[in-house]
């Protein structure tokens, strides 16, 4: 097995771009993961990759560029600050605002986050904010907080007065910070949005996509755009803004925040004021979820009884086909949600987002539809016609003829 093999292996796992990351970076995590298991041809080492629990996630930590810094690129946190002040603070039915912030490397993006909604004034409990990254080795950093002036390139030294405290080989983030942010290892590839079913008002995803190639790009912005809530924000990186072309996000208006919004809906994001507001002290928001006791599983499992699926998505139909689209999307969801994952609930999904003009988000629907179900006609179908329309008549004809190996039997029960 050649050098060509592992990588593509690597590419697999984590959707980075072989010629875009480029080669030579690729072979140096190869050698030294190698030297460091003691191997010295490229066939052992891809047999102990395959076999070998931990080496796969080793590699990848080895691979990943975690270069990121506090409020880097800072337009993105004046418009997250305004966007907090400006719109959410003033909406009357606000729930917890909801963020997460994937790839979130060593931390500094989600942290840089976490002081700006506390330097809105926003309470803890106001917002919960997660925190993502395929690479342990990043994560852990993460979580140990300890950062180098490397990290505070252009930041404020009185905000680094005001949150960090000096230690010998650094500063660490004071703790009141650290606990606003909840870290995850997860894979932007396979994140489960249906059955997480977390919906965020805002999400980062800079400088990733510019490491995968256009397919990976296009599945990418589609999961996101089904975890963003209508309205919401996504903040892309400086370099990524050509990757949004096709998709069903709307730039904001502020071209240096390279922000873009899920819905039509203009968003005036009016420009920065000085904010004079402290900071709060904090509780342990992710300690503050009390798990009920017995009367609430008790409650949980009557309504459990109560809930029919079948109706549920029944209802959904109905609902879609005389245009009251939200609802429909809301039992749709509900029903993912409580009964999990089905080719069915995907695929109404999907043709409820495609009529609310959401296509990638319903194209991601659909794949998964035919993930569950490889056979699921009317999501082929529908997959075909977006591909015709996206002018990839290649990947129509493939749709297509999939779904004509499966029109057998099919009609009559459609
Ligand atoms: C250049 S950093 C970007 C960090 C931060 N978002 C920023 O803009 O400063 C890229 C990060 O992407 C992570 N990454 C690469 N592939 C990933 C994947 N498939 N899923 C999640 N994270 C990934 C890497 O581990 C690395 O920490």
């Amino acid at each position: 097995m050649s050098l060509e093999a592992i990588s593509g292996l690597l590419q697999k796992a984590t959707g980075l771009d072989v010629d875009t990351v480029g080669l030579p970076v690729i072979r140096q995590a190869i050698d030294d993961r190698m030297a460091e298991c003691n191997i010295n041809n490229y066939s052992t080492y891809y047999t102990i990759l395959n076999k070998t629990p931990g080496e796969l996630q080793a590699l990848i930590n080895e691979t990943m560029v975690p270069e990121t810094w506090f409020f880097r690129g800072q337009e993105p946190f004046v418009c997250l600050r305004s966007y907090v002040m400006r719109e959410w603070m003033l909406k009357p039915d606000k729930d917890v605002l909801r963020i997460l912030t994937i790839p979130c490397s060593t931390g500094e993006e989600p942290y840089s986050v976490a002081i700006t909604l506390i330097e809105c004034g926003l309470k803890p409990s106001d917002f919960a904010i997660d925190a993502i990254d395929v690479s342990t080795q990043s994560l852990d950093m993460a979580k140990e907080a300890v950062y180098t002036d490397h990290s505070f390139r252009g930041v404020d030294p009185i905000l680094r007065k005001n949150y960090f405290s000096k230690i010998e080989n650094g500063y660490r983030l004071n703790r009141n910070i650290r606990d606003l942010v909840k870290f995850e290892h997860g894979n932007i590839l396979s994140l489960d949005c249906p059955g997480n079913m977390a919906l965020y008002d805002i999400i980062f995803c800079r400088n990733l996509l510019i490491y995968f190639n256009k397919e990976t790009q296009d599945n990418v912005l589609g999961k996101l755009h089904f975890l963003l809530k209508n309205n919401g924000i996504l903040f892309i990186g400086h370099g990524e803004a050509g990757c949004m072309v096709g998709h069903d996000y709307k730039s904001i208006g502020k071209p240096s925040a390279f922000a873009y919004s899920k819905s039509d809906k203009e968003i005036f994001v009016p420009p920065q004021r000085k904010l004079k507001t402290p900071l709060k002290r904090r509780t342990n928001q992710h300690n503050n979820i009390k798990t009920n006791n017995n009367a609430g599983i008790i409650e949980e499992c009557s309504k459990k009884k109560e809930r029919d699926p079948t109706k549920i998505l029944e209802d959904a139909r109905q609902l879609a086909n005389i245009g009251r689209l939200a609802e429909a999307e809301q039992k749709c969801r509900e029903n993912l949600e409580t009964d999990g994952p089905s080719a069915e609930a995907f695929y109404l999904l999907g043709v409820i987002l495609d009529a609310q003009g959401n296509k990638s988000g319903a194209e991601y629907l659909y794949k998964r539809a035919i993930y569950l179900c490889p056979d699921h006609y009317q999501s082929l179908i529908h997959l075909a016609s977006h591909a015709e329309r996206q002018g990839d008549m290649q990947k129509a004809e493939i749709y297509r003829s999939r779904s004509e190996k499966h029109a057998v039997g099919k009609v009559g029960k459609q």
